[in-house]
């Protein structure tokens, strides 16, 4: 493992936003943040909005910095990725931002029933050959749909259309789903406001080689 990595993770020990469970913490077993998140981390009862595959977390630390009244966690699997994140969450006394290292399969481990408001999705792979690894597949959704308040809404950024038509297709296909906004070009059309214009590192590396992007909105119904 290279020196910078090695750097990192042990820097990300000394994080008090970053959370990072053993394998045997969350696997089939609630962790001890579970429907905590609010009385215990941030210490009020704001909504809670997650970042799934977050990587260096731009979003969560962009959103954290707009919405005040929001509490913000990446969540990604890559401690040093997340490093970066948590490292400007830290430094700018960002209160309202945190990360969990953690894989995604394992979430529901991690929050209650009703404890999360909105799931941001930001460009994440489309794992075209392995449905079951998409974050947008049948088996995640039922995972979210135990944690996300009813009516909470899913938002995925993507420069893959085939991830976009996928997912569009299923939120349409599904009655327990209901679309609010698909828009296949948001720097084309002029959707993208301050918020959408956040730019991740993998969609500034997308733009740069000319990929549209993409945005779906959709809500448990
Ligand atoms: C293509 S990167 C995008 C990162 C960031 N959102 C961006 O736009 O720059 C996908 C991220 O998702 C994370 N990821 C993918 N599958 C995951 C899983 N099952 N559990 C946790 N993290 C996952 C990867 O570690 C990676 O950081």
């Amino acid at each position: 493992m290279g020196k910078d990595k090695l750097k990192r993770f042990e820097e990300n020990k000394s994080f008090r936003c970053l959370y990072q469970p053993e394998f045997e913490e969350v696997f089939r077993k609630d962790h001890f943040m579970k429907g905590k998140w609010n009385s215990d981390h941030f210490k009020n009862s704001n909504p809670i909005v997650l970042e799934l595959g977050c990587g260096r977390g731009e979003y969560t630390v962009a959103l954290a910095r707009r919405e005040p009244l929001k509490n913000f966690i990446g969540v990604d699997i890559k401690g040093a990725r997340m490093w970066r994140g948590a490292k400007t969450a830290t430094e700018e006394g960002l209160l309202n931002a945190a990360f969990l290292r953690c894989r995604i399969e394992f979430i529901e481990w991690a929050f209650a029933p009703g404890e999360v408001s909105e799931i941001w999705i930001t460009f994440p792979d489309p794992q075209i050959k392995s449905e079951n690894k998409r974050l947008t597949s049948p088996a995640f959704i039922e995972r979210y749909k135990k944690f996300l308040l009813p009516g909470g809404v899913i938002r995925l950024k993507t420069d893959s259309s085939f991830l976009y038509e996928y997912t569009l297709d299923l939120v349409n296909s599904r009655d327990d789903l209901l679309l609010l906004e698909a828009n296949d070009d948001i720097y084309g059309s002029g959707r993208a406001d301050e918020i959408l214009s956040v730019k991740t590192r993998y969609e500034s590396q997308f733009l740069a080689q000319g990929y549209k992007i993409h945005l779906l909105e959709f809500a448990q119904g």
